[in-house]
């Protein structure tokens, strides 16, 4: 476990900005609302969207009081880049079908809103019964068409964030907190 006080090259570089307590609190309430919003027993199909959502989903279902099943889809949009492509590819698809099924979007963060719209009509388009989509961090002030986001975890402002599955450069994501990066790009 990396511990942020722990002075280094890379952590002049970062500052935090939700640490793993403030995490974990705020996923647990989460959790509790996404459980509130299904009746009881309904088997929910989570699907994370690789690979920013991992540490995020790992903790996530933990605290879900539903019977579930995890599928992962695979979507690039950034590349190494800080700045959104715009280009949404998937790179790898879910292994079942969700038709009929209660489907739960995983991400890590909606940023242009590009992702999400394309995988929201990607997935409608299978027929699931219902789909919802949960966020860890979402930063309205970069969004670039309107989408619906069922569960936000943290709204944040127009910064670069990094950490807890989030990336620069495949960078970071082992992080155990969220921080924004101010480093050489
Ligand atoms: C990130 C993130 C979301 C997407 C959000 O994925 O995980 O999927 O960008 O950005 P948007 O709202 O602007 O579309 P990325 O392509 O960086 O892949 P990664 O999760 O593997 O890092």
């Amino acid at each position: 476990m990396i511990n942020p006080n722990t002075p280094n090259d890379w952590r002049k570089d970062v500052k935090v900005m939700f640490n793993s307590d403030e995490l974990h609190a705020r996923i647990s309430a989460l959790a509790s609302a996404i459980t509130a919003e299904y009746p009881p027993n309904t088997e929910l199909c989570v699907v994370g969207i690789l690979k920013g959502s991992v540490p995020f989903l790992a903790d996530l279902i933990r605290y879900l009081e539903l019977p579930l099943h995890v599928e992962f889809m695979g979507i690039s949009s950034y590349g190494d880049d800080t700045k959104s492509s715009g280009v949404v590819q998937i790179t790898s698809d879910l292994t079942k079908s969700i038709e009929g099924k209660d489907v739960l979007v995983v991400e890590d963060i909606v940023d242009t809103g590009l992702t999400i719209q394309y995988l929201k009509d990607n997935l409608v388009s299978r027929r699931p019964k219902s789909l919802k989509v949960c966020t860890l961090l979402d930063k309205p002030s970069g969004r670039k068409c309107e989408v619906d986001v069922d569960f936000v975890g943290f709204e944040i402002p127009d910064a670069f964030v990094i950490g807890y599955g989030l990336d620069f450069a495949g960078k970071f994501r082992n992080l155990p907190f969220i921080g924004t990066y101010h480093g050489p790009v």
